[in-house]
């Protein structure tokens, strides 16, 4: 319906005010709000500058949305984009967190509520989400996806879309979604960001291209460059990801940003020999707009003048940049985002917060829970102990948009005194997250001789995840381990709970013998500390589950469920048979297993029924369970489907989730989960690259966690 408005603009357009259109630079921000620079300004009313990262706020968005406004020649409007990436002020877990519900409508709500936020304080374009699969916990930005699995992570990359652009474009309450970063930068080689990326265009369109491709089936807007090479074309400048797979496959009618100043990055990367050169091959390439590498700025007028770029790819990223302009109604009216009562009474509404508390509680994953040491009861004197117990500082996690590292952030400490008096909550920091000071040892240790119970938070600081945050150690880090070994020498008849905050799958091999419960909260946000409260006094029962496997050392990296099986796999009976796939000193088996997470109560799943033994290619097959709730509270449970193709012309992984469904049951309760399951679902990408299914025998379960060995059996014909 634009088309004709836009081709009337570009038509008086020049081809500077053109390419200003594919240019973004970044502001800044100081305590009174957005600053930008004088230069930037300049470039802003000489129209050539068509989007700003970095600024938010009524005041601040509408100041700059005034020059490009009233001072340009043609008027036309500045897209605000920022990374609202778990939130925007009422900051919910981080995304692995969030993945680790498995509850898509509270994913998406959340992004709605997110949207309401960011959009309310001028924001039009959220840089997310990031969908990245992440099989390596020693790479930083794990903490931003949704873990290790292709389907987990699809369904996830859906609901966030959905959440951000809602139904609409044209409400103001709506905003941008940005799938990134394309491709494979999850796969950055030793976990080490930004690293060299190598992999087969198998692993790429059966592992890492589906969650894009899911996001364009839920309407993405945009598309963000990965900082990565990519089979040796660094993705800024990668034609077979962008024009191949983006555009001419998937049918991508939205505009692709770079990554912050990728461009230039393409010369260190030893892929351009000038940034001019650079310039060239990223627009040749298919990126519409260059995110802070000053690059078509400088350089893309003469590259057209000197005939080495077709003017035509400048049209082109200039209309797919004015279409979300006008799908955004900024045309209409520049100023819609700039609402100065919304933005009052927008930000942190209780229910808001009400939902982050939830979120907070149902991202959690009960990883142990020996003896039922939880929940526990409010009789109970507890020593609180560990340098984030009181934290409001690292709750709210890396990426944390607008949100407030100090007043508003509710602690862990905060969360419990809402369920036990003063006087029942000893506590004592005990230690820093890092260093190797133990003079706080001993007052934590009196506090715990003293208490009927020691509850433990801990973890990592939140900026030791995230971008460029990557570790080769992925230990707790510190003195941390060694003060709940002091502990728990000093009380060993005590339960001791560990609650963690960490932003990627942790070594916990020696916690788990050491801790009788311990539950993972990621960075559970702004409401944080009520949520984790909620979960330890039994209010609500815990739901998670992994969507990354937890190793039970840095040495089984990469390690995630749904490998292959190999030509010697390791006999059940008999994992340290010689001359296996093992290792001669630890099992294969990770320390806790994609798919794991406890409950207070238990839940017994009956065995599998299948509608039928053999389908052919147009049928589908009806997999059903009960199960039931067999313990002592009521609670929710994540049912997951798993397959297994036996046989392939490629040989396929040992398992494959394929559906879940979170269900509610109350104690005693029965309920029969049902999947539905076509030849669609059991396709893959064969050698020739083409998306096929073959006949022949697939294994089958539906359980409560990926650790499990199949028992159960259909045939496709
Ligand atoms: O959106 C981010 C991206 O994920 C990493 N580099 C900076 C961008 C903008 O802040």
């Amino acid at each position: 319906p634009f088309d004709t408005k836009i081709d009337s603009l570009m038509s008086l357009m020049t081809l500077q005010e053109k390419i200003g259109q594919t240019v973004m630079y970044s502001g800044g921000w100081t305590v009174t709000g957005p600053t930008v620079s004088k230069n930037n300004k300049k470039h802003i009313k000489a129209g050539d500058v068509g989007a700003m990262l970095n600024v938010y706020s009524v005041k601040g968005t509408r100041n700059l949305q005034k020059l490009a406004v009233e001072e340009t020649r043609l008027g036309i409007p500045l897209l605000f984009g920022y990374d609202v990436i778990h939130g925007f002020k009422t900051i919910f877990p981080i995304n692995l967190g969030l993945a680790a519900s498995w509850d898509l409508d509270d994913i998406e709500k959340g992004s709605r509520i997110a949207a309401e936020e960011a959009s309310a304080e001028g924001i039009h374009w959220t840089f997310a989400p990031m969908v990245d699969i992440a099989r390596d916990p020693r790479w930083g930005r794990i903490s931003e996806g949704a873990g290790e699995d292709v389907y987990l992570g699809s369904q996830i990359a859906k609901a966030y879309v959905q959440g951000f652009q809602g139904d609409d474009l044209s409400q103001p309450n709506t905003i941008l979604a940005c799938a990134k970063h394309f491709v494979g930068y999850g796969a950055a080689q030793a976990g080490r960001d930004y690293h060299t990326v190598n992999m087969g265009k198998g692993e790429l369109r059966n592992v890492y291209l589906p969650p894009f491709k899911a996001t364009i089936d839920a309407g993405v807007e945009t598309f963000m460059t990965a900082f990565n090479e990519v089979n040796g074309v660094p993705a800024t400048a990668n034609s077979f990801i962008y024009r191949d797979v983006l555009r001419d496959e998937w049918n991508f009618n939205g505009f692709v940003v770079t990554d912050y100043t990728a461009i230039n990055e393409l010369v260190p990367h030893g892929f351009a020999k000038d940034e001019k050169e650079a310039t060239k091959l990223a627009i040749d390439a298919g990126i519409d707009m260059d995110m802070m590498s000053n690059a078509n700025r400088l350089y893309l007028e003469a590259l057209v003048n000197e005939g080495q770029v077709d003017v035509a790819l400048i049209d082109d990223a200039c209309r797919r940049i004015l279409l979300t302009k006008y799908k955004l109604g900024l045309f209409d009216d520049p100023y819609r985002y700039c609402d100065e009562q919304r933005e009052k009474d927008v930000v942190y509404k209780p229910e808001f917060l009400q939902a982050a508390r939830h979120s907070a509680a149902i991202s959690s994953v009960l990883l142990k829970n020996d003896e039922k040491a939880l929940p526990l009861n409010t009789d109970q004197t507890i020593a609180l102990i560990g340098p984030l117990a009181k934290d409001k500082e690292n709750i709210i996690g890396n990426w944390a948009a607008a949100g407030d590292r100090k007043g508003k952030a509710i602690s862990v400490h905060q969360g419990i005194q809402e369920y036990l008096n003063d006087s029942k909550i000893l506590f004592s920091r005990g230690c820093e997250i890092e260093g190797d000071d133990v003079t706080g040892f001993q007052k934590a240790i009196n506090i715990a001789r003293k208490a009927d119970v020691v509850v433990m938070v801990m973890g990592e600081d939140y900026d030791m995840s995230g971008e460029a945050a990557s570790r080769t150690n992925i230990k707790l880090p510190g003195s941390q381990t060694k003060l709940i070994k002091a502990i728990r020498k000093a009380v060993p008849d005590k339960k001791i709970i560990l609650v963690l905050m960490n932003g990627r799958p942790l070594d916990l091999s020696e916690e788990d013998t050491l801790a009788d419960a311990i539950l993972e909260t990621w960075f559970p946000g702004t409401m944080g500390g009520h949520g984790v409260a909620d979960l330890l006094f039994g209010t609500y029962s815990p739901s998670g589950k992994l969507p990354v496997t937890f190793p039970r050392t840095l040495g089984q990296i990469p390690i995630y469920y749904n490998m292959k099986n190999t030509g010697r796999p390791i006999p059940p009976n008999n994992p340290k048979e010689d001359y296996k796939s093992n290792y001669i000193d630890v099992p294969n088996t990770p320390l806790y297993p994609f798919g794991h997470g406890l409950s207070y109560t238990t839940f017994e799943y009956s065995d599998i029924k299948l509608s039928a033994s053999t389908i052919g290619f147009s049928d589908t097959l009806t997999a059903s369970t009960t199960i039931t709730n067999t313990g002592n509270y009521d609670g929710h449970e994540i049912a997951q489907l798993y397959v297994h193709d036996k046989v392939g012309s490629v040989t396929r992984p040992v398992k494959e989730l394929k559906g879940f469904q979170k269900i509610f049951l109350k104690k005693g309760e029965s309920k029969t989960v049902s999947f539905t399951i076509s030849v669609e679902d059991l396709k893959f990408y064969n050698s020739d690259m083409i998306f096929t299914v073959e006949p022949g025998a697939f294994e089958i379960a539906i359980k409560g966690t990926s650790d499990f060995n199949f028992e159960h059996l259909f045939t496709l014909e």
